[in-house]
């Protein structure tokens, strides 16, 4: 078993002096509270004794219809009764990788990859092997020589895991020709891809691109999502569409698991996402984050030391950011946190170490004063074991990493 970074934190970005740049927190303040208050008021005149009451381990059919929607809003025909709900996204992870694999079964993923998923393969005793991603996300030239030299010594992987759209903890975006290639590679090799596809409804510019699923018809990809980034984290509903065969399975894990999902907030959800206009709140949550995220990347250039590169993510929480590669996240952490700011060392997003100099940047959960603030901390801190470096080293030259292509350098 193994801790994740993002958890360990939680309780310290959560005392209300840290700006906390580390979780992927949605905004929920800007939810409409006379929303809420209407969906409660409902459910107290007609839904008490149902929505106390255990429901089905697969979910409601109310809920299990409304995601059908959420996923055709994304360009995806699914049908409601391959869908299971989940107790957020992280359970459908959790429950594929249950069903999946057992100890020292291959599982493959995006290096970086998302720093939670990490401890629910480690906890199944899968071996993971990290594929590196660049500007266009996973390369598959890569992918097709792993598959290929394991499977000279008789191997296969179990699935592949990828976070295409906007990925976490990277913000980078599979394209569409790697999209269909991987579809491709799943189809010639017969190996699941399951695609995790949290952010795909937040984006902040450029053209949407099919999904994984879409591309296969939902064959070869099982898909993953969950109403964490587009409602509520609070509500704990995800969800996992696969064929016959693997939903049977998932819905026995379900049950050993947790039974059900809450009823009470499933229906919460159903009714929210039948009857209220979400499609504008998701609209005003992707205006909100743009801000955000152009906030955060205003304040990098300003802050951040020479030599530091980053990302600007068309969608999505999060901003990948790589210091000059003799400073360590973690230890800056360390130091940051005694400022009072928080974000995830790049290593957390790793199983072999990798990311050491690199950092996750989370821009949809503090408003724009903070997130500028937050950076011009860990700005200064990094300034600042910059200069011990020197002074120890007695040198000014540093090292570069390598910018990609839109990496910024202040
Ligand atoms: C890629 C990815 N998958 C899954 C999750 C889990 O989300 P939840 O369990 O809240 O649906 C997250 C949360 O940040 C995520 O970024």
């Amino acid at each position: 078993m193994r801790s994740s970074a993002m958890r360990d934190m939680m309780a310290i970005t959560a005392r209300p002096e840290i700006i906390s740049l580390a979780g992927g927190l949605p905004d929920t303040s800007t939810f409409p509270s006379e929303t809420f208050a209407a969906e409660m008021d409902r459910i107290t005149r007609t839904a008490v004794a149902e929505v106390l009451q255990y429901g089905p381990t697969e979910g409601t059919v109310l809920v299990r219809e409304q995601i059908t929607k959420i996923m055709a809003a994304e360009g995806m025909t699914v049908d409601a009764a391959d869908v299971t709900v989940t107790t957020g996204g992280q359970q459908a992870i959790d429950l594929i990788t249950k069903i999946l694999i057992d100890p020292g079964d291959i599982l493959i993923c995006d290096a970086p990859t998302y720093p939670g998923a990490i401890p629910t393969f480690c906890s199944y005793e899968a071996d993971i092997i990290q594929i590196e991603c660049d500007a266009d996300g996973m390369r598959m030239d890569l992918l097709e020589q792993t598959i290929a030299d394991l499977a000279a010594k008789g191997r296969k992987p179990k699935f592949i895991y990828s976070i295409p759209t906007f990925q976490n903890p990277g913000g980078v975006t599979l394209s569409l020709e790697r999209r269909k290639r991987l579809v491709a590679l799943a189809r010639q090799h017969e190996i699941l891809v399951v695609e995790d596809n949290p952010y795909g409804l937040l984006r902040y510019e450029g053209e949407t691109v099919p999904t994984l699923y879409s591309l296969d018809g939902g064959n070869y990809v099982v898909y993953i999502g969950t109403l964490s980034k587009i409602l509520s984290a609070g509500l704990r509903i995800g969800w996992l569409v696969s064929p016959t065969p693997i939903r049977e399975k998932v819905v026995l894990g379900k049950g050993a698991s947790d039974l059900c999902t809450s009823s009470l907030t499933q229906d919460f959800a159903g009714h929210y996402f039948a009857h209220d206009p979400w499609r504008e709140y998701v609209d005003e949550l992707v205006g909100i984050y743009r801000n955000r995220r152009d906030a955060m990347i205003g304040a990098m250039s300003e802050y951040f030391p020479h030599g530091a590169s980053w990302n600007k993510p068309h969608g999505g929480l999060f901003i990948w950011a790589t210091l000059p590669d003799v400073l360590n996240t973690a230890d800056l952490l360390a130091k940051a946190l005694t400022k009072g700011v928080a974000f995830v060392p790049g290593t957390a997003a790793y199983v072999d170490g990798r990311g050491a100099s690199s950092m996750r940047l989370n821009f949809s959960g503090v408003k724009e004063d903070e997130i500028i603030e937050g950076i011009r901390r860990i700005g200064s801190v990094a300034q600042e074991h910059l200069a011990l470096y020197e002074t120890m080293t007695n040198t000014n030259e540093m090292r570069l990493p390598d910018l990609d292509e839109n990496g910024g350098n202040s």
